[in-house]
């Protein structure tokens, strides 16, 4: 008989409204390796691929073959997590059907969810995915994939405008969202209202979850935004590790004469 893994599955997390939880990036079976071992449950393959790790200034040119690519390295090093995918830039904009294809594919990638960027504007896509089966989590405030066309990385504080992006992913069957860059204030509000868990990055500390970019938290990144806590300083850590080496090379002591 086949053993069906068991993972946190969008059920119990949308379980967890109140209860504060981390959520954190990751895109390579090293690091999905640690965050597994650290304990964290939910884990993100956002599109952040882009600029932290494949040198783009931006999420807009990620497309959907990177995302099944490294969504599979995370779901292959990690066993309990939740592994939440982002569809990236062009997979959900033409209309419904094309986001149910696009989520579709990243479900055979492994992913336990779908995240998608926007509110009211995506609600019918939502509730599409959602009726194909597949778990979405939303993403509303400021939204990177767009941000150079529209408003830029300002803040966001319309609470009307949010309130109203908020309730329309709620009722159009996501299981949590994001909430980017969002007045804490305004965070507040949203997350007292929903009955979905907020997850919140830079959006202050009244969201039900936190998440954060994990180049950015480990020190690999080196422009994280302002919010941003450092947690270590991994670039440090890893240019002394390879100076050391190279040196050793140099004056011959690596390989050592005698093993
Ligand atoms: O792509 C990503 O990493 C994200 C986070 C910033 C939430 O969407």
């Amino acid at each position: 008989m086949m053993a069906f893994e068991r993972r946190l599955g969008a059920t119990a997390i949308r379980a967890r409204k109140g209860i504060p939880f981390p959520v954190i990036t990751a895109y390579d079976a090293p690091f999905a390796r640690c965050v597994e071992a650290a304990g964290i449950d939910v884990v993100l393959v956002g599109d952040t691929l882009g600029h932290v790790a494949l040198g783009f200034t931006s999420t807009v040119p990620v497309d959907l073959d990177d995302m099944c690519r490294h969504a599979g390295a995370v779901v292959r090093s990690t066993h309990k997590a939740h592994v939440i995918v982002d569809l990236p830039f062009g997979s959900y904009e033409a209309g419904d059907v094309d986001a149910v294809h696009s989520a579709v594919r990243l479900v055979k990638a492994g992913a336990g969810s779908v995240k998608l960027e926007g509110g009211v504007r995506v609600a019918s896509r939502i509730a599409a995915i959602v009726a194909a089966g597949i778990p979405v989590v939303a993403h509303i405030g400021v939204l990177p994939q767009t941000a150079a066309l529209e408003a830029g990385f300002k803040r966001k504080r319309d609470r009307d405008l949010l309130l109203a992006d908020a309730r329309a992913v709620e009722s159009s069957g996501a299981f949590a969202v994001v909430l980017e860059g969002i007045d804490a204030t305004v965070s507040a509000e949203i997350t007292q209202q929903l009955s979905i868990p907020t997850i919140g990055i830079g959006s202050g500390p009244h969201c039900d979850a936190q998440v954060l970019v994990l180049y950015d938290a480990l020190g690999l990144y080196p422009d994280p935004p302002p919010f941003v806590k450092r947690y270590a300083e991994l670039a440090e850590v890893a240019t002394d590790a390879l100076r050391d080496y190279a040196r050793e090379v140099r004056e011959g002591t690596f390989p050592p004469l005698k093993p």
